[in-house]
């Protein structure tokens, strides 16, 4: 399966990308995952991408494609992958279908989990993230059993520098500018899914996973 997550920062792309990635084995791809090791390890690239990450705006074309075409071409994604955070804007999209076009391995489809803008604040004010497994949990809505220990693999959970409300404010304009396009290209292209990302997770993922079956 090749398929890409879209959706506003905090509708839940990373929360059902690591419920999926057990259920179909295949890995999560997510870019900005990508760019926060590359700022925590100090290289010429993660200080080039911090300013942007820091503004709420995307990091260089340039930086995050050779990223992706790097990492599209390691072993565990040769048998598929879950795109989360990739493409970003319409040019990353093109991209995107040339890289995919030299391998003959098209997507299948883009899933749109579809947040109203009210909810993505307090989820992403509330995010406690783990950089040991990348398991997400949230202050108020899915609490982890012991205070900012990971219920997966005990490691400490971290808030991420960039869910702050300004520049969360920011990440939602830049998504609405530049991302919010990729809905209708999707749908131009008839790989355009679709689920609504409120409620219980479980239940979302359910939905998701319907999604999925019609072009398993
Ligand atoms: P990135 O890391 O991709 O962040 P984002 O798109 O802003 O998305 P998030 O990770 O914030 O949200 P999510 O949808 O994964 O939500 P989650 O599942 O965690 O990008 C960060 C930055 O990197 C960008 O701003 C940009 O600078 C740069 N970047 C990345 N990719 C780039 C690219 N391709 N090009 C250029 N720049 C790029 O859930 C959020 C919270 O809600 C969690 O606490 C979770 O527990 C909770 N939650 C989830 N679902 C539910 C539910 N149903 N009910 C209640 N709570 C829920």
């Amino acid at each position: 399966m090749r398929i890409v997550l879209l959706g506003a920062p905090g509708s839940g792309k990373g929360t059902q990308a690591q419920k999926l990635i057990s259920e179909y084995g295949i890995p999560q791809i997510s870019t900005g995952d990508l760019l926060r090791a590359a700022v925590s390890s100090g290289s010429e690239l993660g200080q080039k991408a911090k300013a942007a990450m820091d503004a709420g705006q995307l990091v260089s074309d340039e930086i995050v494609l050779g990223m992706i075409e790097e990492r599209l071409q390691e072993d565990d994604a040769q048998k598929g992958f879950i795109l989360d955070g990739f493409p970003r804007n319409l040019s990353q999209a093109a991209s995107l279908d040339e890289l995919l076009a030299k391998t003959e391995q098209p997507l299948q489809g883009a899933l749109l989990i579809d947040v109203d803008y009210d909810v993505l604040m307090k989820r992403l004010t509330g995010r406690l993230s783990c950089k040991n497994c990348g398991a997400v949990f949230n202050r108020y809505t899915s609490p982890p059993k012991v205070e900012n220990t990971c219920d997966k693999c005990g490691n400490e959970l971290y808030h991420r520098a960039d869910d702050n409300e300004e520049t969360i404010g920011k990440r939602l304009k830049t998504y609405e500018d530049e991302t919010s396009p990729l809905i209708g290209y999707f749908q131009d292209k008839g790989l355009l899914l679709s689920v609504q990302g409120v409620g219980d997770i479980d239940e979302i993922t359910n939905a998701v996973k319907a999604e999925l079956q019609k072009i398993a």
